[in-house]
C-alpha cells in the first residue's frame, strides 16, 4: 500500500507550518478564527479571490501567497459553496479534493483551519476520513517509479486544527478505523490472483487477530465433511484448495444473536469449463470484491470497537478449468443437502454462497444476514457503477439497507424476488439449476437460487458486481477497486444495531 498521509488533529492555536487552508463559502465569507490565524484583514484573500474569479464552489481551490506580516508562507482557500447546506457526505468529499489539491502541489506539510464554531467536530472527522479514502494508491508492485509519477510516493503531514479537540478526536479515532477498512477491501480486490489466493486471503482475515477479530479457517477437507459441494465443486477446476474463512467480533452483549455477513471469494473467475472470453478476463481478480468487503467491514468494527456481535463468513476458491473441474450437466449436493445441476460453470457465485450461507444461519442462527458478491453482469447492466442491486425477503431490512445506503454515499437500488423468478432455477434434474435459463432477469434468478439457501432469517443480497470494481474516479476513490460495501455496512451496524 502507498504511502498514507499522516493526519493528527490537535486544538486551534497559531499555525506552524508554512501552509495553511481555510474555508470560505460561496459569498466568500471567511471565519474569523481564520482570518486570524492568516494574521492580518483578510483583505488581501478577498482582493485575490476576486482576481482569480474565485466564487468559493463546493470542493473548488484559491492558492495564495500570504500577504505581508502573516504567520504563514501561503494560504488554500477551499470552497464550500452553500456552507450552512453541507451533510457528512460533503465534507468527506470535500476532504478527498482537499488531498487531491494538497498533492497536486506537492505540499509535504499543511494546517487545516477547522476552528469555526460553524463547523462541528464530526466534519473535522469526515474531512480527515475523505483525505485518507483518497490517498490510497495500489502502487505495491512498482518497483520504477517514472519522473513524473513521483507523486505516488508523496507523503503529506496535515493538522486540523479545531475547536473541541477531544470530541474531534473521538471522532476520527473511529473514522480513521473505518477508512482501514475500506482501504484493507480495496487492497484485497487489486491484489493479483497470483498473489492472493484462497489461502492467501484466509490469513488476510487471521491477521485481524491483531484488532481483536477471532478467526477460524476451514480447509477444504473439513469442508467436505460438512458436506459442501456445491462450493468445492467450484474448487475443483484449480491447483489452489478452498478455504472458509470465519471472522467474529464480539463487541456486542453476551449471549446476543450476532448479525452476519457473508461474501463472495472467487480470488479468480476465469468462468472454469464454460471459460470467459479473453478481454478484460483479468479484471475477474476483483470476483472476490464481496469477502473483501465484509473482510475490511471486520476490519473497522473492531478498530472502532463497536458494540455488537458479528460473523463475517467468507468463501474462497478459485475458479479454473482443468481436467477435474465441474463440467456443464454435473449435479452437485449442497451442505443443505439441495442439488444443483450446473448449467454454466462461470454461475459460480452462487454455489459458493449457497454453502456459506447455509453454514453461517445453520451454525450461528444470526438475526439478520447480509451477504456480498459480484455476482452478475446482468445487475451491472442494470444499473451501472453507481448503485448495487439490493434483493431481500424483509421490507424493514431492505429499507434500512437502503436508506443507509443514501447517507453513506454508497448507494443501493432495490430490485425484486418472487415466486414467478423462483420457478426460472427449476431443473427436471435436480432440485435446482445455477442459471435462470436464459438472460431475462439474470440478476434476479440469482437471488433466487441464494434465496433457496436462507429460511426466514431476515436476508438481504447485495449484488456489487458494479461497484466494486472499475469504479468511476470519484473525491475518495481514484483507484479501480472502491471498497464498496465497508462504509455502508459500518453505517448499518452503527445506526441500528448496536447500544
Ligand atoms: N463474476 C461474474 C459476474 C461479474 C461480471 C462480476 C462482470 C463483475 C463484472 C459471475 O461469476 C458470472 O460470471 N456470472 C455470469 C452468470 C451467468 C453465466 C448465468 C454472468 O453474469 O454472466
Ligand atoms: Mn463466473
Ligand atoms: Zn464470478
Amino acid at each position: 500500500m502507498a504511502t498514507l498521509p499522516l493526519i493528527q488533529i490537535k486544538a486551534f492555536s497559531k499555525p506552524s507550518v508554512p501552509t495553511l487552508v481555510i474555508f470560505a463559502d460561496d459569498e466568500l465569507k471567511i471565519d474569523g478564527e481564520a482570518i486570524a490565524a492568516v494574521g492580518g484583514s483578510g483583505e488581501a484573500i478577498e482582493k485575490a479571490a476576486s482576481i482569480a474569479d474565485f466564487k468559493g464552489k463546493k470542493s473548488s481551490f484559491l492558492d495564495v501567497i500570504a500577504p505581508a506580516g502573516a504567520d504563514v508562507d501561503r494560504v488554500i482557500v477551499a470552497g464550500l459553496g452553500k456552507a450552512s447546506e453541507l451533510n457528512e457526505q460533503d465534507w468527506l468529499k470535500l476532504g478527498g479534493a482537499l488531498f487531491g489539491k494538497l498533492k497536486s502541489l506537492n505540499i509535504e506539510a499543511a494546517e487545516v483551519c477547522m476552528a469555526a464554531p460553524a463547523i462541528a467536530d464530526k466534519h473535522a472527522a469526515y474531512l480527515a476520513q475523505g483525505m485518507l479514502l483518497r490517498s490510497y494508491v495500489f502502487d505495491d508492485f512498482k518497483t520504477k517509479k517514472a519522473d513524473d509519477e513521483k507523486s505516488e510516493s508523496y507523503a503529506l503531514n496535515v493538522t486540523l486544527k479545531v475547536g473541541d479537540e477531544a470530541s474531534s478526536a473521538a471522532a476520527w479515532k473511529e473514522y480513521e478505523g473505518v477508512a482501514g477498512g475500506v482501504l484493507l477491501a480495496r487492497e484485497l480486490v487489486n491484489l493479483p490472483p497470483n498473489v492472493l489466493g484462497p489461502v492467501e486471503f484466509a490469513q488476510k482475515a487471521v491477521d485481524l487477530g491483531a484488532l481483536g477479530v477471532e478467526t477460524e479457517v476451514l480447509t477444504a477437507e473439513q469442508m467436505e465433511t460438512l458436506g459442501m459441494g456445491a462450493l468445492l465443486g467450484v474448487a475443483r477446476g484449480s491447483r489452489r484448495p478452498a478455504r472458509l474463512a470465519i471472522m467474529k467480533w464480539n463487541g456486542g452483549k453476551e449471549g446476543e444473536a450476532p448479525i452476519a455477513f457473508v461474501g463472495k471469494g472467487v480470488v479468480f473467475d476465469s468462468g472454469g469449463i464454460s471459460i470467459k472470453p479473453g478481454a478484460g478476463m483479468d479484471e475477474m481478480k476483483g470476483d472476490m470484491g464481496g469477502a473483501a468487503a465484509v473482510t475490511g467491514l471486520m476490519h473497522a468494527l473492531a478498530a472502532r470497537k463497536a458494540k455488537a456481535n458479528v460473523i463475517g463468513v467468507i468463501g474462497l476458491v478459485e475458479n479454473m478449468p482443468d481436467g477435474d473441474a465441474i463440467r456443464p450437466g454435473d449435479i452437485l449436493t449442497s451442505m443443505s443437502g439441495q442439488t444443483v445441476e450446473v448449467l454454466n460453470t462461470d454461475a459460480e457465485g452462487r454455489l459458493v454462497l449457497g454453502d456459506a450461507l447455509w453454514y453461517t444461519q445453520d451454525r450461528f442462527k444470526p438475526s439478520i444476514m447480509i451477504n456480498l458478491a459480484t455476482l452478475t453482469g446482468a445487475c451491472l447492466i442494470a444499473l451501472g457503477n453507481h448503485r448495487a442491486g439490493l434483493f431481500s425477503n424483509n421490507d424493514e431490512l431492505a429499507q434500512k439497507l437502503f436508506e443507509v445506503g443514501e447517507t453513506s454515499g454508497e448507494k443501493l437500488w432495490r430490485l425484486p424476488l418472487g415466486d414467478e423468478y423462483d420457478k426460472m432455477v427449476d431443473t427436471p434434474n435436480a432440485d435446482m439449476r445455477n442459471t435462470g435459463g436464459s438472460r431475462l432477469a439474470g440478476a434476479t434468478t440469482a437471488a433466487q437460487f441464494l434465496q433457496r439457501y436462507v429460511n426466514d432469517t431476515p436476508w438481504a443480497h447485495l449484488d456489487i458486481a458494479g461497484t466494486a470494481m472499475g469504479s468511476p474516479k470519484t473525491e475518495i476513490s481514484q483507484g479501480w477497486a472502491s471498497g464498496y460495501g465497508v462504509r455502508l455496512l459500518n453505517e448499518l451496524v452503527k445506526s441500528h444495531y448496536e447500544g
